[in-house]
Parts: C-alpha cells; structure tokens; sequence
C-alpha cells in the first residue's frame, strides 16, 4: 500500500513543515488517555484536545446519519443518478444451499488476485478448495486494460496447468470488487475504478469481454458464468450455509457492503429478474460524496485533496485499511504544525510522505501493552526515522484508538441504517470480511457497542466470513447452472 503512493509528496504540509519550530509538546496534559469509553462519548468535562473533539462522534450524529444514509438509499434505488451511493443491482439472490459440483472463481479486488477452486456438496455444506494467490504488478494496476486482464489470464493458465479441470470448459465466477453496472448476471460495465487502480481502457467497458477476450488469445475454454462484487460474494458465501444472512460487508482496503432488497423497491431496474429479492451492490464508500452529511475533519479534507480521487469515496476514506494510517499521519503533521509534537517529529524527513504510516502501524501501536511503548517507540525510529518520548508514543496510540474507534462507529451506523430499513434488526447475520474488521484491535467490538447504543432492541451478529468474496463467486456461477 506504501509503495503504491510513495511518490505523492503532500506538498502543502512539506511547505508548512519547513515552517514548523522545534518545541517540546505539553503531551503531559493528555490525562485523558486512561479514561473509559462511556466517559469519553458523554462527558462535558474532561478535557478533549482540539483535534480530537470533531473524531468523537456522538449517538446522536450518528442518529442523524443513519437517516441520511436511508434517503440515500431511497434516492439510489429510484434511478442511477441522484444518489451518492450506486444502489447497483447485481442480478443476484441469496443461493438455496443445495447448489453441487465443482466451480471456479477469480477474485480481483486490491493488489492481491486470486484463483479458486471449489467444491460445493449440496446440503449447505461447502467442502475443500483450492486456491492460489498472485500479486498484481503496479504496471498492472496502473497500465493498459490487455496488461491487467492478461495477468490475469495468464494466473488462470498456471492454476489449470496444477489443478486439472474435470471438464475441458470450465464455470468461473469472476469478482471484480469494484463499482460495475449490471444488466446480466454475466457481465458488467466498470463505472470508475477506485482503491488507487487507474489502469486504462477499462471503465466505461464489460470487464467479462475483457477478460474473455484474453482467455481466446491463449486459448483458455472458460466460461465467465457470473460476475460479483466482493460484497455479494461475502454475503452469498455465508448465505449458502445460513439462512439468517442479510447483508454482506468489506471492512479492508475499501469499504463496502450489500444487502438483499425486494425487488420491487427497486424502481430502476432494468431488464427482467424472476425473483422477489436482489442483492444489492450498494458501493456506500460513495455515500455523502457532494453533499455535505459527514462531519469531516481537517484530516480528512487533507487526505482527500491529496488523493488520487479528490471528493470522492468520503466515507470509504474515514473508515478503510487504505486510509487509516493516513488519517493518523494527517493529524501527526497538523501537531507538528501547531508546535505539538517535538523535534523526533518535526525533523522527519519520511513523515513528510503521504501514506508513509501504514495502516498496519495502527494495530501494531494499538497492540503494544508496555510501559514505554517499545515496540512502537522501535517503529518509529526503523520506518520513520521518529526518536520520540514516552508522551508522544502514548499519543499516538491514542490518535490511533481514536480513529479506528471512529472508522468503526461509522460502519456500525451504516449497518444499521441497512438493517433497520429493511426491517431486519432482530436475530440477523452480517457476513463481514476484511483486514479492518479482522485486525484492527477492538474495532468489532466498538462496532457491537455502538450498534447496541444505537438500536437497543436489536441482536447483529457480525461473523468473520474469511475468503468469501471468492467463495461467493463460485457459488453463484453455481446458482447458474441449474
Ligand atoms: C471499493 C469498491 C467496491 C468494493 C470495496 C471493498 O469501495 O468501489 O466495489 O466492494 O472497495 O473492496
């Protein structure tokens, strides 16, 4: 992910940096740090510093969000151009359980692809797979539509070479973890790419022809029987095997999530669906992009004027693994600005570089229990070059609660906009995937919290459903064949 923008010097803050004066920070006031959560979300008294203040969201803006997210959801199910989320049908519904035999996927979502193959016994019970992973060249990601689904092409070749196909054409489901719109089950058109892919001659075209057009010149027989957002797949994955799955969820390096609406809810829907229900590819990292329903801070305005897609995906760049560690470096150099932070800070040459603070920094500093922080105080100085106090670690371990805190009170208001919209708050599954949710310290648990304090009555079970993007894929290409 570093790599990926190791370029993009933030040259605003590189100005203001030079400007930056050598001071020793009055970090001694942040007693703060050990007070209790409750504390901090309603407490008028302690004493909350001013970068602070804005990350702290409270139930009740949250509140207000949720119905804007609804009316945003309303407005996106009636036609294709007045909301900020998509809304994008995915001619897909939830799987009986007894689809059988054995289906491919391939699975492209961030700088990882994958290729799948796997066994589906019939009785909800999903059996032994096979799976193989690549890593997408940044030529690739950043090059021509025939370099990317060439490799991709190519990954396939390698694993049929290994694991021998039991018939001479083979069924894939292809997820394509991106904002397509669909008209077929069988192909879509790539809307605009996002998570820092800009490879060429791909929107605005059918990634399925695409991609078969690469499997004739090496004369691969496959059929691309279905196509799938990673949310579908998560979502249709835990479905095959639980009938209690409403609604699918990406909390990695984008953010994400589906649900399954009735079909006649779906005011714009083109072409014709036999079936009473769809999912739903809602593409939320959109939501408020235009208007102005999320409270952004400072931090967030930084990070977004400096991306490679400026005012758009707000709400993915406040919640996913992509921007996390950005957010934190933004408020870092906001310190540095305001004479916060001490020389160790001022006088990094590498905090200069956006995206230098990984997200993985984050659940690193939020794992170290020691006294003195020393592991992160070791972070610091290996990838940052940061000769830092014992104050200043344990402030950045709290500018890294704070904003994983707030990146899981944001999806916890989201789930259950969906939810409660759809009137399914009780006794429901959340299929959920991806390095946020998985390894962020106490990110799902603060997303339960702040569900419960949201809507008291409700019982969300957020499962863990790892590697279903793909699986999911497979077993909609399954769902295809009678
Ligand atoms: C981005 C993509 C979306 C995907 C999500 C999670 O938001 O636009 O299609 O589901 O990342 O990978």
């Amino acid at each position: 992910m570093s790599s990926l923008f190791s370029n993009l010097d933030d040259k605003k803050k590189f100005a203001l940096l030079g400007l930056a004066g050598v001071s020793v920070v009055a970090v001694g006031t942040y007693a703060y740090l050990q007070r209790s959560k409750e504390k901090r979300e309603t407490s008028a008294t302690h004493q909350e510093d001013d970068w602070e203040k804005p990350f702290n969201l409270s139930v009740d803006q949250m509140k207000q969000m949720i119905k804007d997210f609804q009316s945003e959801m309303d407005k996106g199910l009636q036609s294709t151009t007045s909301s900020s989320m998509k809304m994008l049908t995915s001619f897909t519904s939830k799987p009986t359980g007894k689809e059988k035999g054995s289906y491919y996927a391939l699975d492209l979502g961030g700088t990882n692809f994958r290729v799948i193959k796997l066994e589906l016994q019939g009785n909800k019970v999903i059996g032994a797979s096979v799976k193989q992973q690549y890593t997408i060249s940044q030529e690739a990601m950043r090059g021509t539509a025939e370099q990317l689904f060439g490799f991709i092409a190519d990954c396939i070749n390698n694993f049929i070479s290994t694991e021998k196909p039991s018939s001479s054409k083979f069924v894939l489901g292809f997820t394509f973890s991106f904002p397509v719109n669909q008209t077929k089950i069988s192909s879509g058109t790539l809307i605009s790419w996002t998570k820092g892919f800009t490879t060429k001659g791909v929107e605005g075209n059918d990634v399925v022809k695409l991609l078969n057009n690469e499997f004739q010149k090496r004369r691969i027989s496959a059929e691309v029987a279905a196509l799938a957002n990673d949310t579908v797949g998560t979502m249709v994955a835990r479905c095959y095997e639980d009938d209690t799955c409403e609604m699918g969820l990406i909390l990695g390096t984008g953010t994400n999530a589906c649900y399954s609406e009735k079909v006649s809810n779906i005011k714009k829907l083109l072409g014709g669906f036999n079936k009473d229900n769809m999912i739903i590819n809602m593409e939320w990292g959109a939501f408020g992009d235009g208007t102005n329903f999320l409270p952004l801070t400072k931090a967030d305005k930084q990070l977004d004027q400096f991306s490679l897609n400026p005012g758009k995906q707000l709400f993915e760049k406040m919640i996913s693994g992509m921007y996390l560690g950005e957010i934190v470096r933004q408020i870092l150099l906001d310190l540095v600005d305001r004479n916060r932070l001490s020389k160790g800070f001022s006088s990094s040459e590498l905090l200069k570089k956006a995206y230098c603070f990984e997200t993985s920094f984050i659940t690193l500093t939020e794992n170290d229990n020691s006294s003195e922080l020393t592991e992160v105080q070791k972070l610091l100085e290996e990838r940052l070059a940061i000769v830092s106090t014992v104050k200043e670690r344990q402030l950045l371990k709290h500018i890294c609660h704070v904003v994983s805190q707030r990146a899981a009170r944001l999806s916890a208001a989201a789930v259950v906009a969906v939810l409660s919209k759809i009137n399914r708050l009780q006794k429901v599954t959340v299929a959920v995937d991806g390095g946020v949710f998985e390894h962020l310290p106490g990110f799902r648990e603060e997303m339960e919290r702040f569900m419960k304090l949201l809507a008291p009555s409700s019982s969300i079970q957020l499962v863990l459903q790892k590697d279903g993007s793909g699986n999911g894929a497979a077993i909609i290409a399954a769902t295809t064949q009678n």
